[in-house]
């Protein structure tokens, strides 16, 4: 136990809270005990050898002397394999089941006697012992899975396994949900078990609330997404490769795979990262368009404790002239921790607090934990146990765990019924005049001061009509109740989007809306550890996403808060947050400096809403994340897969924040192209590195030339940023219009641009119908032309 676990236990054992969660902790013990059979002695195997082959639509089934391979080519070019019989269903991931087969793909004999599958994109080459390449068309290797390995107990069980793959020695690796060493992933073991850090992460906080089994892999031969369709416990040992410098004596780079049970079966997606974020939001969704309120400037806080105190930071924003669009309400608005309840001593009226705000343009947003507090004469625990929602032990008994509340169970949301009914109870949230919601804790988290901080492993779930305990649901746990809350929302308001974010989730969960960063430390680390969040999350299909502003606990310096502030006005998710005892985070209290650097920022924030709003839409048409690692359009680029302190907004803008105490200036490596300072107008070009200014009034951003970027002019409408394309070269940008926040789908807007003769021309091509308006022009990056 590390020092601030055995803290952490120590404190655990002398509160009032301490001494339950330790009874909870305790009482897990004993139901896993009984639940669970100890593993006992296990066998080991290997496919074998190969056996024969049989062809179906999109590929086919290779036999081995002990397993069998199933491999298919989907429409669009994603190839699944699962071996041991394990087809792409059932699955938590996949949004519309399994896409058809590519009738192009064939399965055929190699010459070695092995099988392989031949595809438009993709060649999948299996050994006559199992192992499976993966290679491009023209032939490169992009990752070779050597045969796998199963343990199975002797007497009965889950199956343990572990796949070991080889990828090309410059390959890089990302993803893995949301990690804070990242958003490149240096070697080591990262562990698949959503966990709530307990108040306080830093970079080497690992594993948090998001972790999913799905890598990008970036390497010169191409990029590739894999995942691990298991939500099982595992673990992923990564190293990198390394070049010989010419010698020919390359490493290759590994990924391990090992899971403590669950089939083993994976889809591959190759080609440039576009596309391939484009076929995996297919696959597991596209992206939920938060409503446009929620693209601005939100405030959070646990512990605002009252009415009047939530009017005293609304009207410090208004007083000042700072834009807000939400504010949050925690746990200590309800009425002693009780989901789906109110203080009313301390929040009397509500509904009529939120309308008065709502006037002044600013929504409400309530968290929502899922333990419901085990309570006689509650309604919402009297309704879900008379509904059976609860989760119970192999002996049918209700299990508590320990959470805010006290003493609570917890909605089995693998069971349609229970999503049902707990969609439901958002009516009461929507009564109380909420727009959105937050839903936290969702790992799920019961306090424990040793062992794991959730609930008992052997718990029974439904997963959906097929039973099994919280082994295998537990990493969808807070997806399933993404799901339920998102599509009660649908069915309570069906004219509005939903807006929702989770604390914790899986693949799948940009469907039904965002994430935060959860509790990262208030320190420097913890600035970086936030923009590799939103970066890894990004890559895994959840675009959606944004750090607490200053950090959870504790105080941020003036200069930390600011920079923050800076980055996260770059970032979907835009919301100052802080747990209760902390320091403020409201932008006036660190000094009339940081107030006017901060009101920069929102400033900034708010003309770029109209891009905010197109890169929204454009996830949810493309998957493309807002935030992309720099190597985005240039993957070849092995500088920039390197690089993590910087990020594209979309397209056009390149932010470089400021994530070190003392900074004025920073090196910033540009992607190929021109990049135009947008403080300064100063062209560069990349690739290659330049030296810029970041005084504390602004960190650097740069705007890629020949771009349209879409800002609120003065008079509040929709206008034009044209950056000046490099001579010779062709520009453009896309542009999608704000349409309310129901669920009409604004056409999308093409510009290019050219610079002929010294002018630049701007070109919209033509749409159907009469088409938007014509859109106001400003041309930028011209010197003094
Ligand atoms: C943990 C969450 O991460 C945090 O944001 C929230 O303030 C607390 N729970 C209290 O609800």
């Amino acid at each position: 136990m590390d020092c601030r676990g055995l803290v952490r236990s120590l404190r655990g054992f002398t509160s009032l809270r301490g001494v339950r969660a330790t009874r909870s902790a305790l009482r897990r013990r004993w139901i896993d005990a009984r639940g669970l059979p100890a593993r006992g002695p296990e066998r080991a195997r290997v496919p074998g050898a190969v056996t024969g082959a049989e062809p179906l639509p999109g590929g086919g089934i290779v036999r081995f002397a002990r397993s069998e391979l199933r491999i298919r080519v989907v429409v669009g070019g994603a190839v699944f394999w699962g071996w041991d019989g394990a087809g792409p269903e059932p699955s938590y991931a996949l949004a519309d089941g399994v896409p058809a087969p590519d009738p192009r793909a064939e399965l055929e004999p190699d010459k070695d006697g092995g099988w392989r599958v031949v595809s438009e994109r993709v060649t999948v080459e299996v050994s006559r012992h199992g192992a499976v390449e993966v290679r491009t068309p023209g032939g490169v290797t992009l990752r070779r899975d050597l045969p796998p390995r199963w343990w199975e107990p002797v007497n009965g069980g889950p199956a343990r396994w572990a796949q070991r793959t080889e990828v090309p020695a410059d390959a890089r690796f990302f993803g893995l949900g949301g990690r804070a060493s990242g958003p490149r992933l240096r070697d080591g073991v990262y562990r698949l078990w959503n966990t709530d850090p307990g108040g306080s992460f830093g970079p080497d906080g690992d594993p948090l609330s998001i972790t999913m089994p799905v890598q990008l892999v970036v390497a010169d031969a191409g990029t590739h997404l894999v995942f691990h369709d298991n939500s099982w416990d595992g673990r992923v040992t990564l190293r990198e490769g390394e070049e010989g410098a010419g010698s020919g004596h390359d490493r290759k780079g590994s990924c391990e795979v090992r899971m403590d049970g669950g089939p083993l079966r994976c889809w591959v997606i190759v080609g440039k990262p576009a596309r391939v974020l484009s076929r995996w939001s297919r696959l597991t969704g596209a992206p939920a368009v938060p409503p446009s309120w929620a693209l601005g400037a939100q405030h959070a806080r646990w512990g605002f404790g009252s009415e009047a105190e939530v009017r005293r930071i609304v009207a410090g924003y208004q007083e000042r002239g700072l834009p807000l669009s939400a504010v949050h309400l925690d746990i200590d608005h309800l009425a002693g921790h009780r989901v789906f309840t109110v203080d009313r001593e301390r929040f009397p009226a509500l509904p009529e607090l939120a309308d008065e705000l709502r006037r002044a343009g600013v929504r409400l947003v309530s968290i929502i934990d899922p333990a419901v507090k085990a309570e006689q004469g509650y309604a919402v625990y009297e309704s879900g146990r008379a509904a059976g929602a609860f989760v119970r032990d192999g002996r049918g008994r209700e299990v508590r765990g320990e959470v805010w509340p006290g003493q609570c169970a917890y909605p089995d949301f693998t069971d349609p019924r229970v999503r049902q009914w707990w969609g439901g109870l958002y009516e009461e949230r929507l009564r109380q005049g909420f727009a959105g919601v937050w839903h936290d804790m969702n790992e799920p988290v019961s306090f424990a001061p040793f062992g794991d901080t959730t609930l008992p492993r052997s718990v029974r779930h439904d997963l959906d009509g097929r039973g099994g305990d919280h082994r295998e649901a537990h990493n969808v746990y807070a997806l399933a109740m993404a799901r339920a809350g998102y599509e009660g929302l649908r069915r309570l308001r069906p004219d509005e989007r939903p807006f929702l974010f989770s604390r914790s989730g899986w693949a799948g969960m940009q469907r039904y809306g965002g994430t935060w960063s959860g509790d990262v430390s208030s320190s420097w680390d913890g600035l970086r550890a936030s923009l590799s969040l939103v970066l890894g999350m990004g890559l895994c299909g959840v675009p959606y996403s944004g750090p607490d502003v200053g950090g959870f606990g504790g105080s941020p310096s003036p200069e930390l808060y600011l920079r923050w502030f800076q980055l996260a006005a770059y970032l979907p998710l835009f919301r100052t947050h802080a747990a209760i005892g902390a320091g403020r985070r409201e932008p006036w209290e660190f000094g009339p400096a940081v107030l006017e650097h901060a009101r920069a920022a929102l400033a900034e924030r708010e003309r770029l809403h109209p891009y905010f709003v197109t890169l929204a839409h454009l996830s949810r048409l493309t998957g493309a994340p807002y935030v992309r690692p720099l190597w985005w359009g240039s993957p070849d680029d092995r500088a920039l897969r390197e690089c993590g302190d910087a990020f594209v907004l979309g397209d056009a803008l390149l932010v470089a924040p400021v994530l070190e105490r003392g900074v004025d200036r920073r090196l910033v490596r540009l992607p190929r192209g021109r990049w135009f300072d947008t403080a300064t107008g100063q062209g560069y070009d990349g690739p290659g590195q330049v030296l810029l200014d970041a005084p504390l009034s602004r960190v650097p951003v740069l705007a890629r030339a020949g771009s349209v970027i879409p800002v609120r002019g003065a008079d509040g409408l929709l206008e034009l940023e044209v950056w000046a394309p490099a001579g010779g070269r062709r520009g453009g940008g896309l542009v999608v219009a704000d349409a309310g926040d129901g669920w009409e789908q604004p056409e999308v807007e093409r510009y290019t641009t050219r610079l002929v003769d010294g002018w630049v021309r701007v070109k919209r091509l033509r749409s159907e119908g009469s088409g938007p308006p014509l859109r106001r022009v400003r041309v930028r990056g011209l010197g003094a032309a």
